[in-house]
């Protein structure tokens, strides 16, 4: 049987508030490795900020958007890539991510997940409207099957701090066969 090739790249998957950039960034450094903000690049590549591209193209804009600058990264190798909440959303996307890397999903609680994202609705578009709190419980509900289905390993970060979260992360790794740490 042919050996599988060996998946170099992680990338971090989850709900608005989960610690993606946060985790990303530590695990980035603690390996050594490039981390790449999707949502950062996507706002170079627009030469705009997320809500300004929201207001004029709308979601569906930013999602094309999301689907090229992921395109556009497909031949990075050993990078540590922090993703937008709705990037499971186009299949694209993470068959795209798949290809060269690990899928972590780092999930968290809707209250956790509340207390982390009401500071910051305003870069949110998505979280900036009357009542953020169904607005999340809906979106959480709609999405949970996509999260889950892409993930290659699940991390509950509800009780974690930064440094907590990327040591479980490189736990489960080491013991990961497709996974070269
Ligand atoms: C989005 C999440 C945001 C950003 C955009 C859309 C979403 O990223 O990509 O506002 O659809 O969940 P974060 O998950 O880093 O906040």
């Amino acid at each position: 049987m042919e050996a599988q090739p060996v998946k170099t790249n992680i990338a971090l998957i989850g709900f608005m508030g989960t610690g993606k950039s946060s985790v990303g960034r530590t695990l980035a450094r603690r390996l050594g490795r490039k981390f790449i903000e999707l949502d950062a690049l996507i706002e170079q590549k627009a030469g705009k900020s997320i809500p300004e591209i929201f207001h004029h193209d709308g979601e569906i804009g930013f999602r094309e958007l999301e689907i090229q600058t992921i395109k556009g990264i497909e031949a990075e190798k050993n990078v540590v890539i922090a993703c937008g909440g709705g990037v499971v959303l186009n299949k694209i996307n993470i068959d795209r991510l798949k290809e060269g890397g690990v899928i972590i999903y780092l999930k968290a609680s809707p209250n956790v997940i509340l207390k982390r994202t009401s500071r910051d609705n305003l870069v949110r578009p998505l979280l900036n409207v009357e009542d953020p709190v169904s607005r999340i419980q809906e979106l959480l509900k709609f999405r949970k099957p996509f999260y889950e289905r892409a993930a290659d390993i699940t991390i509950n970060t509800t009780r974690l701090n930064v440094d907590g979260v990327v040591g479980e992360i490189i736990e489960t790794l080491k013991g990961n066969e497709s996974f070269h740490i």
